[in-house]
């Protein structure tokens, strides 16, 4: 059977995806009640980490201790990836020593290639294009508080980023209405964008664009690598600021999620994070489960 990866939330079915999100539901239950499961036991995943990582990588690693495996983190300041050893290379000899590999670098086709060359599952964990491990925890973190996200009105305000652009493949695949409320030249790849027409639109307007939502979500003003831009950021998208007041125009039961880190003061006002709607600390401390439902799934 070919090798499975998980470069996009479009490697999985909308049914595995499912099933992926309820295993991460059991398997969170699990761990609150201590039970040990180690499915894993003596695998070994590798961490290539080319941008800094809070979440992701602890995540990764107590999620493979507790599956009974282990993880090694690799920087390309000590590796040869980083000395320009060619990733078709790296991806042979990873695939002989370890049973997976997991990835956050900048250019996604440098995840393409290695996915490509190696025999063992590749997971994306964050590029300049998307970051589908987020949009698990997120869609684990709705269904637990609300239940099924079919049919419901998602909205993405701020930059049409990587967060965005999985965010435009999670309402294809959990099938939801995405509203996308970015500043003029910031807008989300326009390929992805017409490939789901039927369920994803452009509302420019903050307001407009959270009117009945159920789901509200947003990120940095500027990414990883994105530095030298920050200070002209901050000025274009001041107006997108998600706060207490633009919440109040969505629907009742909106949640508020962020994948963070996030900065107060600029693309969140510095009280919506602990505001009653905000989901973000449930929504990080998911990356952990279902982050084990997606090992278990490619590696056990
Ligand atoms: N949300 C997220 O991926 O966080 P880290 O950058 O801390 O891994
Ligand atoms: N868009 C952000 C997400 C960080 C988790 C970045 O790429 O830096």
């Amino acid at each position: 059977m070919a090798t499975r990866h998980f470069l996009s939330l479009l490697d999985l079915t909308p049914a595995e995806l499912r099933q992926l999100i309820d295993r991460a539901i059991e398997l969170k239950a699990m761990q609150q009640r201590h039970e040990v499961h180690e499915p894993l036991k003596n695998r070994v995943l590798a961490m290539i980490f080319e941008k800094s990582s809070t979440r992701t990588r602890v995540s990764f690693e107590a999620g493979m201790t507790q599956l009974g495996g282990s993880a090694l983190f690799l920087s390309p300041r000590d590796t040869q990836l980083g000395r320009g050893e060619p990733i078709e290379d790296s991806a042979r000899v990873l695939s002989k020593m370890v049973d997976g590999v997991m990835i956050r670098t900048f250019e996604h086709s440098k995840v393409e290639t290695f996915a490509a060359h190696s025999d063992i599952p590749v997971i994306n964990a964050l590029t300049d294009f998307n970051h589908p491990c987020q949009l698990l925890a997120d869609m684990q973190a709705y269904h637990e508080v609300r239940g099924s996200i079919q049919g419901k009105t998602v909205t993405w305000i701020g930059d049409g980023n990587n967060m965005c652009h999985s965010y435009i493949n999670a309402a294809r695949q959990w099938d939801f209405e995405l509203r996308i409320a970015c500043p003029d030249g910031y807008e989300p790849d326009a390929d992805l964008v017409a490939k789901n027409s039927d369920r994803v639109s452009m509302v420019r307007n903050p307001k407009e664009a959270v009117a009945g939502a159920h789901l509200v979500a947003t990120d940095v003003w500027a990414s990883m690598g994105q530095e030298e831009e920050a200070a002209d950021r901050m000025k274009v998208f001041a107006p997108y600021q998600v706060s207490r007041q633009l919440l109040d125009l969505a629907s009742p039961e909106v949640l508020f999620m962020h994948c963070l880190p996030a900065h107060r003061g600029e693309e969140v006002s510095h009280d919506v994070l602990d505001d009653s709607r905000s989901v973000v600390w449930e929504e990080a401390g998911n990356r952990l489960h279902a982050q084990k439902a997606l090992l278990e799934f490619l590696l056990a």
